[in-house]
């Protein structure tokens, strides 16, 4: 296996309290890199912090909600005043949802997950630019198979991986003269603890998730890091971890018919929910 020496780079991670963006940013601290820790959570993030600094790597955490396009450009001011610029710009910072379109109280659920999972890796990326520029660095989107394919109660998590795609996909080809380059990364099921924090039409995490993913097709967030980290470092255009989801990708561009004949029977008929929502009164 090559073995990189990260000592001298500096890597912007969002979503670095929990799951993928926590494992980066642990395997990048025994490279000894220096690490910028972003997310909303400030105790969690001190804690990831702290496992860095452990592990030999430099880290700051810098809490931030990435839909908030000024907190944003202040996170990235900061870690370029803290450690002189930037080499890696990781947006993985998202949150999931499983839930019937027709079923949301309103569409507040979908406008929230857009800017977070969509527009949150923009604005980083905006006002990371002129850094990566200056030392050629690399942007990695953490997308979702769920940003190649299409499936059920997931409209608003798979548009806004459809627009990630389509955004870092025109990106990358942009910024070639530029030499930063763009990886897009496609995982399928990951074992995180997102599928505890799946949000349903009432906005609670919706139970018995992770019993739907077959444990076959389930991989561990270390080995999907590694993936990540490798793909970044190799500046390749994308990654797909998983067999299973790289099948699946495959087959929805070859068979769409069939794949949405295999969703519509592995899947339940109806979604699982924490809490019916209200029904609207149509009555007046
Ligand atoms: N696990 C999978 O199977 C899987 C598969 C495909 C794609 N992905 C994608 O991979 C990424 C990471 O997923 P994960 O499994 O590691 O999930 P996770 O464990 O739930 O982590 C999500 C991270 O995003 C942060 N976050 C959420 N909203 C945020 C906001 N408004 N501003 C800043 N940070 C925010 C969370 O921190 P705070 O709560 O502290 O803000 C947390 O650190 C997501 O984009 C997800 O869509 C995951």
């Amino acid at each position: 296996m090559t073995h990189w020496d990260d000592s001298e780079n500096v890597a912007v991670i969002t979503g670095a309290s929990s799951g993928i963006g926590r494992e980066l940013a642990l395997q990048a601290a025994e490279r000894g890199a220096s690490l910028v820790l972003v997310s909303r959570s400030a105790a969690r993030l001190a804690e990831v912090a702290d496992a860095c600094r452990q592990r030999g790597g430099q880290a700051i955490a810098v809490p931030t909600d990435v839909g908030n396009p000024q907190q944003c450009q202040q996170m990235i001011k900061q870690a370029v005043k803290t450690f002189g610029g930037i080499d890696y710009l990781i947006n993985n910072a998202g949150f999931t949802m499983f839930a019937r379109f027709s079923e949301l109280p309103s569409p507040e659920l979908i406008e929230r997950m857009t800017r977070v999972n969509y527009l949150g890796s923009v604005y980083c990326t905006y006002y990371a630019l002129p850094y990566l520029r200056q030392r050629q660095g690399r942007v990695v989107a953490v997308i979702s198979g769920a940003g190649r394919m299409r499936g059920p109660f997931s409209t608003g998590y798979g548009g806004s991986k459809h627009a990630m795609r389509g955004f870092f996909e025109s990106l990358r080809v942009e910024l070639k003269p530029d030499r930063v380059s763009v990886t897009t990364v496609y995982p399928g099921f990951i074992d995180t603890g997102i599928y505890d924090r799946i949000e349903g039409a009432d906005g609670h995490p919706v139970p018995g998730m992770k019993e739907i993913v077959p444990a076959f097709a389930m991989m561990s967030v270390e080995r999907c890091c590694r993936k990540i980290w490798t793909a970044a470092r190799k500046r390749k255009r994308q990654s797909v971890p998983g067999l299973t989801c790289r099948l699946g990708i495959w087959g929805d561009f070859m068979f769409p018919g069939l794949t949405e004949f295999f969703c519509q029977r592995m899947l339940p008929k109806e979604p699982p929910r924490s809490q019916r929502p209200q029904a609207l009164d149509t009555s007046a």
